[in-house]
């Protein structure tokens, strides 16, 4: 098996599980024009996150990583009409291409970007006592995946579901002798999710159009 066979699978079951969407592929398109690097999720990947946030019934999302707010405007369309969704993202000009993309979706009712390190912001929420999130989906950087853990648990409550991207990297995070801080990262996320009696977890390996990584879900209890 190789890279081309992964995409031309994943091009497959996105044929027949999608239909194009214009505000997700201008999305995209504004993205790539405005410099954006490419590392938004897949579209089944997309898909996957609002129909896991749908089965949540969730009426508060939270979101560790805009980008371009590709993930955000799948994300936010689980969401009814008085739900919320908050989007945090370290780099100012990434927000403001992500906020076009969220108007142009017709989501901005529903979806808040703040710009800043996600710890601060993350920190300012439990001070102004943000109430807790029904579904968190961690995807900024993955060096701090357990600050954000700790953080994000406690704007959880039981039931709450969060999903963070991007922990196999290639399989560098069976590395127990890694010195990269991203691997590092991620394989102290599980240590802390492994430690912690209030948190069912699974994790899955995907390959495709993103190459070999996958996401962890955890419930809350
Ligand atoms: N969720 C997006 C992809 C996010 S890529 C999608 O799938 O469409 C990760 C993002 O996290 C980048 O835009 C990066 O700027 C942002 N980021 C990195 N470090 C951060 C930090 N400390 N605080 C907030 N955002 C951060
Ligand atoms: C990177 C970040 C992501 O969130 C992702 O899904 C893929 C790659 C990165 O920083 O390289
Ligand atoms: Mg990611």
């Amino acid at each position: 098996m190789n890279e081309q066979q992964w995409i031309a699978m994943d091009e497959y079951l996105c044929d027949r599980t999608q239909t194009p969407d214009e505000a997700l592929e201008a999305a995209l398109k504004l993205s790539t024009e405005e410099g954006l690097p490419a590392i938004n999720v897949a579209p089944n990947q997309g898909k996957l996150l609002q129909m896991l946030a749908q089965m949540r019934g969730a009426r508060r999302i939270l979101e560790l990583g805009t980008l371009g707010g590709y993930s955000t405007i799948w994300l936010a369309r689980a969401l009814p009409a008085d739900g919320t969704l908050l989007t945090l993202e370290a780099v100012e000009h990434r927000a403001d291409v992500a906020r076009r993309n969220i108007e142009r979706a017709g989501l901005s009712r529903v979806v808040s970007v703040v710009v800043g390190d996600a710890v601060d912001t993350l920190e300012a929420f439990l001070r102004d006592g943000v109430p807790p999130f029904d579904f968190v989906f961690l995807d900024a950087d993955k060096k701090s995946y357990p600050e954000y853990l700790r953080l994000v648990l406690r704007l959880s409550r039981p039931g709450t579901v969060i999903v963070a991207d991007n922990v196999i990297r290639q399989g560098r995070v069976a590395d127990a002798g890694s010195g990269d801080p991203d691997v590092i990262g991620v394989r102290t996320f599980f240590d802390m999710l492994a430690a912690d009696s209030h948190v069912t977890s699974t994790a899955i390996q995907t390959v495709g159009s993103k190459g070999w990584d996958g996401f962890s879900i955890s419930i809350v209890s």
